[in-house]
């Protein structure tokens, strides 16, 4: 089982071309353009106006995911108006950098293993993209470990209603059964992970 979701990892990994060519980002170019991002992702359990969830936690995730998202919001494959105005006035180079300053805050407390919840046996099926702590094994894909349980709801909810497009994901969410939805977004709450990123 182990071996069959890695060789499903390498596969996919083979298959889906990520981002082009990407190159990596400077966090010394990003760190100003960053804290305009921590009054919003620095503050623990700040919260989106409406719908109600909390704003995401970024500390921890890695460069290649925070890119992969702030692309979605700037080509209008995720739908959200803040986030949407914010990755807009990027360009290329600003969005490597400031998602490789934010890579910076956080990363050492992505190890897993740390305390878990009850094992939940639907949460299998996500292992081989989102690791089996889920600590991710793709740096362009996200870390689902200690995320607030309201935004990966939400999350889950817009792959699967199509306000939030990605072709792996989409297909994925749609496999979920409506009673798991938000047993999953508890589950990977609860596991060891991301943190709310915190200025230096
Ligand atoms: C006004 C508050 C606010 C500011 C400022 C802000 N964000 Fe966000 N950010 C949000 C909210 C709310 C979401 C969730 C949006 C959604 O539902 O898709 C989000 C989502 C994200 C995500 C997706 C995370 C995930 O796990 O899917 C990334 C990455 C991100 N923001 C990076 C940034 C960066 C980089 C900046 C600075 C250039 C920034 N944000 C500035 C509020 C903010
Ligand atoms: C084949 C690989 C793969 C599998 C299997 C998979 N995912 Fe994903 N998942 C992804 C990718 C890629 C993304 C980022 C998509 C994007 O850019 O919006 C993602 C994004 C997510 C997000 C959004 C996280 C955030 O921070 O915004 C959630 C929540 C999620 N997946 C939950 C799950 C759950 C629950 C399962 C199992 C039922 C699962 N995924 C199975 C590849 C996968």
């Amino acid at each position: 089982m182990k071996i069959a979701a890695r060789a499903l990892t390498l596969l996919l990994a083979a298959a889906l071309p990520l981002q082009p060519a990407a190159a990596a980002g400077d966090p010394e170019a990003g760190r100003e353009l960053g804290y305009t991002c921590l009054g919003c992702h620095g503050i623990e359990g700040y919260r989106n106006a409406y719908p109600s969830y909390r704003v995401p936690k970024l500390g921890g995730q890695m460069a290649g995911y925070i890119e992969t998202a702030l692309r979605g919001y700037r080509a209008g494959t995720r739908e959200h108006p803040t986030m949407a105005a914010q990755a807009t006035s990027l360009t290329d180079e600003e969005i490597a950098d400031v998602s490789a300053y934010l890579a910076t805050l956080g990363a050492e407390t992505v190890e897993g293993g740390g305390s878990s919840p009850a094992p939940f046996d639907k949460a299998a099926a996500c292992a081989a993209c989102h690791g089996q702590n889920g600590i991710s094994v793709n740096a362009a894909w996200p870390t689902l470990a200690g995320q607030y349980e309201d935004y990966l709801r939400h999350a889950l909810k817009q792959y699967r209603d199509g306000t939030r497009k990605d072709p792996v994901m989409t297909a994925q969410a749609a496999l979920i059964a409506e009673e798991d939805l938000e047993k999953l977004a508890h589950y990977f709450s609860r596991l060891e992970g991301l943190e709310t990123t915190l200025p230096e």
